[in-house]
């Protein structure tokens, strides 16, 4: 597993000194990454699901808005980390960037080319190399499929990329790159436990030699002892195949974990933005607060001594968000201000040092007694 170390990027506007970094070894790899190009570049993304009202004559009443004018870039070999309660539009995003779920409108560039506008081979080769580890490793697999034609399937859609010689060899060398045993071939999935599945499913989604991975609760559904092990792996053959991964997931440790970069996400908008260290030490937004506040602490004096936030009222419905701030209804900093005003994701000009990263809140500032 990554340290949480200072080894982490701090992003920068223009490629001047890196906001935040301080110690040699983190300008140097603040500088590293702002090399690095967006690999995806995601502009304004909405996905509004049609409220239909009427048996025969379907009529839209309304509509679920799962993702809301969401912006970001995930820069190559980065671990983009997705945070947020339960119904925030997290699943909804992966499957419109996998161009599973069409988008309503927005942008998603891969490379600088514009998914949307692809079709026929284009489409093929962009799908080809953005792949997905999904949450649930019982459902995911078919249990009529053997874990050599799982893992082998993916060949099967795009022969051009497949590999020439012994397709078979390929599918056990898979299995040897994720820690099975490459005589497993044969076997079906219900006679692995839940991590080798999710082992099983991470190798089909390395099959195609991918460069973004986008892993939607990857590691949920598995007893804690396990998750790490999931955890581990998708780290070491992130180095090993330069993969780029946007990592989903509700547990905020986890992500931390695995993550150079954290986004928050609150009814289908993106509420604040940074690296690990401004997201878990420096957060500005009142819901991130809230959230991290929730995190149990093991240490019993660190325990008392902090404050946790007690978020009151439920999530709002999405098909019906509440005006100007979408957190206005459950923050406790609101003010008049936040019905009026939609607030920008954006850096506020009064925040300092790891506070100065983009946070969509009209009055961003750290909290105290944290
Ligand atoms: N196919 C769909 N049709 C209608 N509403 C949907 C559909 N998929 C998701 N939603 C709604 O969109 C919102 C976001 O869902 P989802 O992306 O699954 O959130 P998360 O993954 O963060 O839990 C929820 O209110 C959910 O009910
Ligand atoms: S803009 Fe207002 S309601 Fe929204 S998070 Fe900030 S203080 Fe709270
Ligand atoms: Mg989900």
């Amino acid at each position: 597993m990554r340290a949480s170390s200072g080894r982490r990027p701090s992003m920068t506007v223009n490629g001047a000194t890196p906001v935040g970094a301080t110690t040699p070894e983190e300008v140097a790899f603040a500088q590293e990454v702002q090399r690095g190009e967006p690999i995806l570049e995601v502009r304004d993304l909405r996905k509004h699901f049609p409220l239909t009202k009427g048996v025969l004559f379907k009529k839209q009443v309304g509509a679920v808005k799962a993702v809301d004018g969401v912006s970001f870039d995930l820069m190559q070999g980065e671990t983009l980390g997705i945070v947020g309660e339960s119904g925030c539009g997290k699943s909804t995003l992966a499957k419109v960037l996998m161009n599973l779920e069409p988008a309503t409108t927005g942008s998603v560039k891969y490379k600088g080319e514009e998914i949307s506008r692809l079709s026929g081979a284009g489409l093929k080769a962009v799908r080809r190399n953005i792949q997905m580890v999904f949450q649930d490793p019982y459902t995911s697999l078919n249990p009529r499929m053997t874990v050599g034609d799982i893992i082998g399937e993916p060949f099967e859609i795009h022969p051009e990329v497949a590999p020439k010689g012994d397709r078979r060899k390929a599918v056990q060398d898979l299995l040897d790159v994720v820690g099975l045993n490459p005589e497993y071939i044969n076997r079906y999935p219900h006679q692995f436990s839940g991590g080798q599945r999710q082992r099983i499913g991470i190798a089909r989604g390395l099959a195609l030699k991918p460069e973004v991975i986008i892993c939607d609760e990857p590691v949920s559904a598995l007893d804690v002892s396990v998750q790490a092990q999931v955890i581990n792996l998708l780290e070491s053959l992130q180095g090993e195949f330069n993969l780029s991964y946007m990592f989903i997931a509700h547990d905020l440790s986890i992500v931390r974990h695995i993550s150079d970069r954290v986004g928050v996400m609150y009814l289908g908008r993106m509420v604040e933005i940074g690296t690990d260290l401004e997201i878990y030490d420096h957060a500005t937004h009142p819901y991130t607060q809230a959230l991290l506040s929730a995190v149990p602490v093991p240490d019993p004096t660190a325990r008392e001594s902090r404050d946790r936030i007690v978020l009151t009222g439920d999530v709002p419905s999405p098909a019906n968000p509440p005006s100007g701030c979408r957190f206005r209804t459950r923050c406790w900093k609101a003010q008049e201000k936040c019905e009026r005003e939609d607030p920008a994701l954006t850096v506020r000009e009064w925040l300092e040092g790891r506070a100065r990263h983009d946070s969509a809140c009209h009055f961003a500032g750290e909290r105290e007694n944290v």
